[in-house]
């Protein structure tokens, strides 16, 4: 009698406890939900997109134009990181550079337009390079190439920097006239534009990691200038909508995803759940909201008539999380292939991606993927895995208007310097010669045979 009692009770307690942990184990797969498919049963070149799918490539002003002066050319001098120095010479050869884009028959090029070209110091405005910039946007449209500029793409004068840059609100109705002045020049014919790019990288690299202009390590600088951006984008949207309400304006969002490195850590998930909403989540909950990070944000509020997708990769995270770039040591599973950066290649997150912000309600542009190869050995597969993800998306309904490569061709690659190579031409440096590399052999032939006529 008594053996049967402790046999129920040992019974009662197994079941409770296998019960425990198939429910936290279904727990953890929903909140961390981190597919991972079975790349050798898929074929990839199974891919098709809808009539007027938009190709493009994208670049940025500092990283390709050359002979910049600039808060990051102030940097770089500063911390004798590599210079950007003479870096595509684009400034000089975006003729020759746009007939690349003619060559691998895109649609859409996304570029940005160097501000501290254009007000070198305060209020004194270089007509000749707003002029510039207006013939290439002539240029591209005679291609029937869909120029689509950012305003921000990580750098800045000099003199706005020394202000204290986006760190200080009271900075933000100058970086209002700049944009104003290019979207009043240029807007009777661009019609679709990036306010800032990627707002998180900015703040997290320029003032947490410290690898960024300005080079700070500050934590609560660092929400400072996330909440600051969100302000200068809305001010940004609503100003240019009532110049010319026809422009489509959005912003470009880097998605990076945080995965636990052990979902059965107590201190992993935590971890990982934080820096994804601090990251994304705080992010969409301003544009959705109006409130971020506990301040209301005046004009935020369905402040996008597009959302622009970045998306790179997925961050493993645990205790042990670096506070500076140094001691970056990207986490991979044990079945992912690192990338040359060393972060590892997860086409599957661009779904996960693409369905956070698909939250929001607007159409999406992908506005920049692509991977760090020298050897070209993994951009094939790299590109046509996530071409098959926004491919499968599509067909699920996804809203996807464009794909844009990063990028077109090598360039300097921030706090990396030359080392990282993205391009679908790549560029000797000594000879300024472009080369397109097998990759670029294959997205020529994707954007001029995958997009079906319904
Ligand atoms: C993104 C940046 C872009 C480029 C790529 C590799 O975060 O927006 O300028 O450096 O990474």
């Amino acid at each position: 009698m008594v053996d049967t009692i402790w046999v129920q009770i040992a019974a009662a307690a197994i079941s409770a406890f296998v019960l425990f942990k198939v429910g936290l184990i279904t727990y953890r797969r929903r909140a961390f939900p981190e597919p991972h498919y079975d790349w050798s049963g898929i074929d990839t070149s199974d891919i098709s997109f809808p009539e007027g799918f938009i190709w493009g490539t994208a670049t940025a002003a500092h990283q390709i134009e050359g002979s910049q002066r600039n808060n990051w050319t102030d940097f770089e001098e500063r911390t004798g990181k590599e210079p950007s120095g003479l870096a595509c010479d684009h400034w000089n050869r975006w003729r020759e550079d746009f007939e690349l884009l003619s060559e691998l028959g895109v649609s859409s090029y996304r570029f940005s337009i160097e501000w501290s070209r254009l007000e070198p110091s305060p209020g004194k405005w270089e007509e000749g390079a707003l002029g510039t910039y207006s013939e290439m946007v002539d240029d591209l449209i005679k291609r029937g190439i869909r120029p689509m500029p950012t305003l921000h793409h990580f750098s800045h004068p000099s003199w706005w920097e020394d202000r204290g840059g986006f760190a200080d609100r009271e900075n933000i109705p100058e970086f209002l006239g700049f944009c104003e002045k290019v979207f009043d020049r240029l807007s009777d014919r661009v019609q679709i534009w990036c306010t800032i790019n990627e707002p998180t990288v900015f703040s997290s690299m320029g003032y947490t990691l410290g690898q960024f202009p300005p080079g700070r390590r500050s934590i609560l600088l660092t929400l400072r200038v996330m909440r600051n951006l969100m302000h200068a984008h809305a001010v940004v949207y609503r100003s240019l909508k009532e110049r010319n309400p026809g422009c489509i304006i959005g912003i470009a969002k880097n998605v990076t995803l945080f995965d636990p490195a052990n979902r059965w850590s107590p201190i992993d998930w935590p971890v990982a759940r934080l820096l994804e909403w601090l990251w994304n989540g705080a992010w969409r909950k301003g544009i959705m909201t109006g409130k971020m990070l506990g301040s209301r944000i005046p004009g935020a509020k369905g402040s996008l008539d597009f959302v622009g997708l970045n998306y790179y990769t997925h961050f493993i995270t645990g205790l042990f999380m670096p506070t500076s770039q140094k001691d970056l040591n990207f986490a991979k599973r044990d079945h992912e292939v690192a990338t040359e950066f060393g972060y590892p290649m997860y086409a599957e997150g661009l779904r996960r991606a693409i369905d956070f912000v698909a939250e929001l309600g607007v159409p999406i542009e992908i506005t920049e993927n692509g991977v760090a190869d020298s050897s070209d050995s993994l951009r094939p597969e790299h590109l046509m895995r996530h071409l098959w993800v926004i491919s499968e998306a599509i067909k699920d309904g996804r809203d996807i208007r464009s794909y844009h490569h990063w990028s077109l061709m090598d360039n300097f690659e921030w706090a990396e310097g030359y080392k990282m190579r993205f391009g679908l031409y790549s560029v000797d440096f000594e000879t300024q010669e472009r080369t397109l590399r097998p990759s670029g052999e294959i997205y020529r032939r994707v954007v001029g045979s995958k997009t079906r006529a319904d």
